[in-house]
């Protein structure tokens, strides 16, 4: 393992002004996001869509410092022929590679998931390292509820995910650690915020024991936010401050940087939610985003499976691409998301 280079990717992954494009949606879950819009998931559809997103200029240029991509996507090559890999290389970002292969349900804990994927891993990271994969993606999913999430749940996915971050480091590639808790529920904000610091507190325990050098990862949490279903909804300060507060108490700053998911938020919260937290600043790593959703589902309804609509599809993903890029430093406002 070469730190220097570990550190050095995650830093570019946590370039100022930039952050994450998670697509990395499997074929089941990008199946989802067409059905929305009725378009057939066929490989063709799913490389056109993602071949879009990765020629959008200068958007990519200038506000996404990297894509997570899926074992097909990281595999496909444009209608022209050149790899989907080098499109992304050729904007400036590192490329990225989704490796657990889900999370299954977990031995004696109903309603509770253990995320799978560590069997071949090593021989996994030689391969997609050689396809140009700089840093790997590991989620795990913690869900709240009665009796939920049990000890056992954090613990065995805290071991899984420090066996699998051990591994990319070991073959070059920088682990993106996402513990992540679900908001589904009707739990209230500080049942959130104690429920993440337990997890945090567990996972860099594990990373600890395993070896993992924190300069060379990127955390991707949640952030600190009321169950979906919760009656008493937050604000958005209310949520920067128990983020910045809960991340302060429970994340090292040896890690290099820290990129949300959006986890359901719709676009324009979790943008709101990104940037209030860097308002407040004064933490000791950069904050960024790493969105699935919050970076998609407007492109998506745009192109809505056609090619004449392109452009449209293009122009919608630069401008969340840049409202996320304003709220990574904390700049974004309501008059620059309607201005466009
Ligand atoms: P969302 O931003 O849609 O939560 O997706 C991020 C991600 O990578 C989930 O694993």
């Amino acid at each position: 393992m070469n730190l220097d280079e570990l550190h050095g990717i995650a830093q570019k992954m946590v370039a100022k002004g930039k952050g994450l494009l998670a697509a990395d949606e499997s074929n089941a879950t990008i199946g989802k996001r067409f059905d929305v819009i009725k378009t057939e998931n066929s490989e063709d559809n799913r490389r056109d869509y993602r071949e879009f997103m990765f020629r959008t200029m200068p958007a990519m240029k200038e506000h996404i410092s990297g894509v997570i991509l899926y074992d097909e996507t990281i595999r496909q090559k444009a209608k022209d022929g050149t790899p989907l890999v080098k499109l992304i290389e050729a904007a400036g970002a590192v490329p990225g590679i989704k490796v657990d292969t889900g999370a299954k349900p977990l031995a004696g804990q109903p309603g509770e998931t253990i995320t799978e994927g560590l069997d071949g891993l090593r021989e996994r990271f030689v391969e997609y390292y050689k396809l140009g994969a700089r840093f790997a993606k590991w989620r795990a999913v913690i869900d709240i509820g009665a009796g939920m999430p049990s000890y056992n749940c954090i613990n065995a996915n805290a071991q899984a995910m420090a066996r699998y971050a051990a591994l990319a480091q070991e073959n070059g590639i920088v682990p993106i650690i996402e513990p992540e808790v679900l908001m589904d529920g009707d739990h209230d904000i500080k049942r959130c915020e104690d429920v993440t610091s337990w997890v945090h507190q567990e996972f860099f325990n594990q990373l600890f024991y395993a070896g993992v050098k924190l300069e060379g990862i990127i955390l991707k949490p949640n952030m600190i936010v009321p169950g979906k279903k919760c009656p008493k909804q937050a604000s958005i300060e209310e949520v920067a401050e128990a983020t910045v507060r809960q991340l302060k108490r429970h994340v090292p700053p040896a890690v290099t940087g820290i990129a949300f998911l959006s986890g359901g938020q719709s676009d324009e919260e979790a943008t709101a939610h990104l940037s209030a937290i860097n308002a407040i600043g004064g933490t000791p790593w950069p904050i960024t985003f790493s969105y699935g959703r919050a970076l998609q589902a407007a492109p998506q309804a745009a192109w809505g499976g056609k090619a004449e609509n392109v452009a449209k599809g293009q122009a919608s993903f630069a401008h969340r691409a840049l409202m996320n890029s304003l709220a990574s430093v904390g700049k974004w406002t309501k008059a620059a998301e309607k201005a466009a």
